[in-house]
């Protein structure tokens, strides 16, 4: 803080000297009425979803036997964020603008917003060739962590918590005072390129790999797969590790990795061939009930609520659980204890 301080006492001092990167230039602008739309050069599509391995499979023979099962067809697995989807326009290097997803085609310009996130660089690293235009797509997202403290400074507050991550990380970007944006431990990973002009990238692991290189962040978990056997131990191996990532998944992505099969493959209206979501179980954890009460709604429907020792799931605590009605405590034979 005193560092930022001295920073800006300098640059008031020798305005001159303010680079497009400063700290500075995170935050300050003044809040806005509305946001701008903007079109996206390229849409935002979305990903189909398969609900289970079966549905996994479905996919990879689909894949191989439109590519001519060319046995040396090259897949790469990433794990599905459950956040906000985000795209970031670098001209030149410089962060231009960016948007949310808004329908696919048009999205809101949240540029101030995105600003504030200390881990998107305000100009990219020089550690890769610098493409005149560079579109980035990814997914905004809260820390388990952050969001528990976020949540707990606000019940202090009596401000009303944030139902969950996502929903926090969303509303985060949706602040037309950016100056409460800053104050939101919002975290980003690129997984998507939009347009590119002025280098060439063959592949999805190429470009993943040239991303830290600009200093954009990439998940960590994300592997290349040569096999079905490869993607399906992919999908065990996230599933196994979800309760324990600090973030929340709610899937994994399967994605052609070159660019060249990606463009045979096409896509459909909304979403692509070359890629798909494997859908993850919903999250299932144990608790006790300590106590059945009574709740009663605003026109007089009564609902039994289940008090359970709190367990945490997802991102939340979860403390009452609805047990709908009697009917449905009979057939589950549910008791306190
Ligand atoms: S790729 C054309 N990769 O999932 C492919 N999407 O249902 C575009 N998401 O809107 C998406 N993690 O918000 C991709 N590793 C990942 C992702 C990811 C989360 C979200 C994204 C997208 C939605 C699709």
């Amino acid at each position: 803080d005193s560092l930022l301080k001295e920073l800006q006492d300098l640059e008031t001092e020798h305005p001159q000297l303010i680079t497009v990167d400063s700290p500075t230039q995170r935050v300050g602008s003044d809040p806005l009425n509305s946001f701008k739309q903007i079109k996206h050069r390229m849409p935002l599509l979305s990903l189909a979803n398969a609900m289970n391995k079966e549905e996994i499979i479905a996919f990879y023979e689909k894949i191989e036997t439109r590519l001519n099962n060319n046995s040396n067809i090259e897949y790469i697995c990433e794990p599905k964020i459950d956040g906000v989807a985000v795209e970031l326009v670098y001209e030149n290097g410089i962060f231009a603008y960016g948007s949310t997803r808004g329908n696919g085609e048009i999205g809101e310009d949240i540029t101030n917003n995105l600003r504030t996130i200390k881990t998107i660089p305000l100009k990219l690293l020089n550690d890769y060739e610098m493409p005149t235009l560079l579109e980035i797509r990814g997914e905004v997202f809260i820390n388990h962590k952050d969001f528990s403290y976020m949540n707990q400074t606000r019940l202090k507050n009596n401000i009303q918590p944030f139902a969950n991550p996502r929903n926090s990380a969303a509303g985060s970007l949706r602040q037309l005072d950016s100056m409460v944006t800053a104050q939101r431990p919002l975290k980003i990973f690129c997984y998507a390129p939009g347009v590119i002009n002025g280098i060439k990238l063959i592949s999805q692991e190429q470009f993943l790999s040239v991303l830290p290189k600009w200093g954009l962040p990439v998940n960590p978990l994300v592997e290349k797969c040569y096999s079905l056997k490869d993607i399906i131990s992919y999908y065990d191996k996230i599933e196994s590790l979800r309760n324990r990532l600090e973030y929340d998944i709610d899937g994994i992505v399967i994605k052609v990795n070159s660019f060249n099969n990606q463009k045979i493959l096409g896509e459909r209206s909304k979403s692509p061939r070359w890629a798909i979501a494997g859908k993850l179980k919903p999250q299932q954890i144990t608790s006790v009930i300590n106590n059945i009460e009574i709740s009663v709604g605003r026109t007089g429907a009564i609902t039994p609520v289940a008090k359970v020792e709190p367990v945490y799931l997802g991102g939340v605590t979860i403390s009452n659980i609805t047990l709908h009605n009697q009917d449905e405590i009979n057939k589950k034979n549910i008791c306190i204890g």
